[in-house]
């Protein structure tokens, strides 16, 4: 397991040596803080893994698309899964070139289908044979051939959180199995397409190996199929996934994974891509939020109110999700039980199950680990609340990567 970036030094909880109070203090809160270091381990570790055989990595941008993050990853030598027009832009503008982008994507818009046959991207994932007959549409209309990569729906269970579970027959997510064959030879005959690859992705916070290689077992298949038939097939992308374990424990290893891929895909020969998230930049953040109220409810229980809530990070309103939660300064003295809960008109707006953790006091800043991916990209503005900051901790020093929205910002599209 990797080292944290996030570690205590006596009472205080610091950032790869930067305390997190100075970064509360000078930015307010809430406030998002990530470790550049922690994403640059995360990085290397799972490219490490599949060293040897030939892959790329396409950071899925949909986890954290800051554009400070999105230039670190390009950095590191990394390409991205883009999964709207915005987040095509946004690549470009982080330096990205079209061949280090896989769009993917259940509902491509016109407009978005032709900026990506224009800008002659890496290889647009379909969903669809009416997708398919869109693209070569406008690749004709605009003289050139699009790279196609068909989606297949496996249909198995990732076992995951149901909104996570993309992968089962009825679900909305690509093209069934045995249609794949047939859709992938029309590709491959279609003079406006080129047949890049097979592409599948079942889910996401996958807690175990077995979905993943059931998965890649069907992908390869097909592909392999396909290659007999004499169709070419560059690559299989064997999208995201990789779970995290958000209670601090060890949770997958890049080893196990990369070993349960390539036992699968290696004899083939295939070109493998992957388009990991989570694993590369959730254990990179951490969201800081101030404690507002500290009141009991009328069984006794202990409520702290903070000024994060669902419109920061969505997680656990929205699944459930359980996020650690720690004081930044330990308080001497025996552990209570709190319920953490936002600040906004909504009763599903808590972070979950009352926690033991030191005394804490109004005033107090509280850490929730495990927010760098899938935290600030899923924020709203509901009940009027601008963006919290993001901030980011590079080669021992801290700056604003993104400052926090401001009033007017927040009407300016309004009349
Ligand atoms: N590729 C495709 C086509 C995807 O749809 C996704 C995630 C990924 C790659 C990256 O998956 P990862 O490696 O991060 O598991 N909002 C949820 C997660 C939704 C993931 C959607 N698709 C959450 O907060 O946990």
């Amino acid at each position: 397991m990797q080292a944290s970036s996030f570690f205590r030094d006596g009472a205080v909880l610091l950032c790869d040596g930067v305390s997190l109070a100075d970064v509360a203090r000078a930015e307010g809160t809430p406030v998002y803080v990530y470790s550049a270091a922690a994403i640059e381990r995360a990085y290397a570790s799972l490219d490490a893994a599949f060293a040897g055989y030939p892959h790329r990595l396409h950071y899925a941008l949909k986890a954290n698309s800051t554009l400070a993050i999105a230039r670190l990853l390009r950095r590191l030598g990394s390409g991205v899964d883009a999964n709207s027009i915005g987040e095509i832009e946004i690549a470009l503008r982080a330096g990205f070139v079209p061949d280090d982008i896989v769009f993917t994507g259940v509902g491509k818009r016109p407009d978005e289908i032709e900026r990506a046959v224009v800008l002659g991207v890496h290889a647009i994932n379909a969903e669809s044979a009416g997708e398919i007959d869109r693209i070569a549409e406008h690749t004709r209309a605009h003289g050139v051939r699009a790279r196609v990569a068909l989606r297949i729906n496996p249909d198995v269970d990732a076992g995951s959180h149901p909104y996570m579970t993309t992968g089962l027959s009825n679900s909305k997510f690509g093209v069934p199995v045995e249609r794949a064959l047939m859709l992938c030879r029309e590709i491959a005959r279609n003079e406006a397409l080129q047949l890049a690859g097979l592409h599948v992705h079942i889910g996401s916070q996958i807690l175990t190996v077995e979905p993943l290689k059931r998965a890649a077992e069907a992908l390869v298949r097909v592909a392999c199929e396909l290659r007999n038939e004499g169709v070419q097939v560059e690559h299989v992308d064997m999208g995201g996934g990789l779970s995290i374990a958000y209670d601090g424990g060890a949770g997958m290893s890049t080893g196990e994974y990369a070993g349960a891929l390539l036992s699968i895909v290696a004899p083939t020969g295939f070109k493998l891509l992957l388009e990991p998230g989570r694993v590369i930049v959730a254990p990179a953040g951490v969201l800081l939020t101030r404690v507002v109220d500290i009141k009991s409810d009328a069984r006794g229980a202990r409520l702290a109110v903070v000024d994060a809530g669902m419109t920061e990070l969505l997680r656990p309103a929205l699944y459930g999700a359980y996020h650690r939660i720690e004081p930044l300064l330990h308080r001497p003295g025996s552990e209570d039980r709190y319920e953490i809960v936002g600040p906004l008109c909504e009763a599903g707006d808590t972070f979950g199950e009352p926690r033991s953790m030191p005394p804490i006091e109004v005033g107090d800043v509280l850490a929730i680990r495990d927010a760098g991916g899938y935290g600030a990209v899923m924020a709203s503005n509901y009940n009027r609340r601008p963006f919290a900051p993001e901030v980011l901790v590079e080669g021992g020093r801290w700056r604003t990567i993104r400052r926090r929205q401001t009033i007017d910002e927040l009407l300016a599209l309004e009349e």
